[in-house]
């Protein structure tokens, strides 16, 4: 992971949950050095295993003490430059065991956070747990009030929501489970990084997503670990317009703005270097 990250040195690397197994001590000290050694910015938001599950006291009435005090204070973290705005949005709960949710409290901030930034700025929000469920498990429930939350982004103007908790990758977009003619968002989870604990097509294996945004669009490359080449390898490539600034259809499909971006100069890897093939 941190070969990948100086390879292609992104502006920006998301952690969306679940840095720990029983969120103890020495478990978020390990974390915290591994997310110092990234040599650019990052967010990170909690999972439900950063919760104590066996520790009750602690998980019902100080449930992120362990994580605010050996990892961050800060469970919400928002970043913000010229280009792009990432909202983070705390899911996990002491009162539940593996369930999510998006409080209303927390919508209607994120609400005047996206309000303050101009309609050109990427926005991205980052969540534990997922807003759709994944395609091979289409009853899997999804985190409380998702209904809501999509509602709010999509009509916000949010391009991407990221989040990580079922240990396999998939993308989407709102369009497809919340269909009522709003703005599509790109939804996109993560499976497992650096856990042995992947599931479904990704059992035993480790994921991670390259997301590029320009002015137009959004390509989203899934890396998986390949073992013959000991290292994270693009699996798929998934390209959509960006919502607010392009018409929704395949239009887009033909437009040839995409450039090779700073990383392609530092690896003879194809993967920023090409224009993106298709959804
Ligand atoms: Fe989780």
């Amino acid at each position: 992971m941190l070969e990948l990250i100086d390879r292609y040195r992104p502006d920006f690397v998301v952690v969306s949950g679940d840095l720990t197994q029983r969120a103890k001590p020495e478990q978020f000290q390990q974390a915290r050095a591994f997310v110092n050694r990234f040599p650019v910015p990052s967010l990170v938001v909690p999972g439900n295993h950063d919760v104590p599950l066996y520790r009750v006291w602690e998980r019902v009435f100080d449930p992120f003490g362990t994580y605010k005090k050996y990892f961050s204070p800060e469970l919400e973290p928002v970043y913000r430059d010229d280009e792009m705005l990432v909202v983070g949005i705390n899911t996990a709960f002491g009162w539940t065991l593996k369930d999510g949710r998006i409080t209303l409290r927390r919508l209607l901030e994120v609400e005047q956070i996206l309000k303050s930034v101009p309609d050109e700025v990427c926005k991205v929000v980052v969540a534990h747990h997922h807003l759709i469920p994944p395609p091979n498990f289409g009853t899997q429930r999804v985190l409380a009030n998702a209904y809501e939350a999509i509602d709010l982004f999509s009509s916000n103007g949010v391009d991407l929501i990221l989040s990580g908790h079922l240990h396999q990758a998939y993308i989407g977009n709102s369009e497809e489970f919340y269909p009522k003619g709003r703005p599509p968002v790109v939804i996109l989870h993560s499976g497992t990084t650096t856990s042995n604990r992947g599931r479904g097509g990704e059992r035993e294996s480790n994921t991670c997503n390259w997301i590029q945004v320009d002015g137009k669009s959004i390509v989203v490359s899934h890396f998986r670990w390949h073992h013959k080449l000991d290292r994270f390898a693009e699996h798929s490539r998934h390209w959509y317009p960006r919502q607010e600034l392009v018409p929704y259809t395949l239009d887009g499909l033909s437009h040839q703005s995409w450039k090779p971006d700073r990383a392609a100069a530092k690896t003879e890897d194809p993967v920023p270097a090409h224009p993106p093939a298709g959804r």
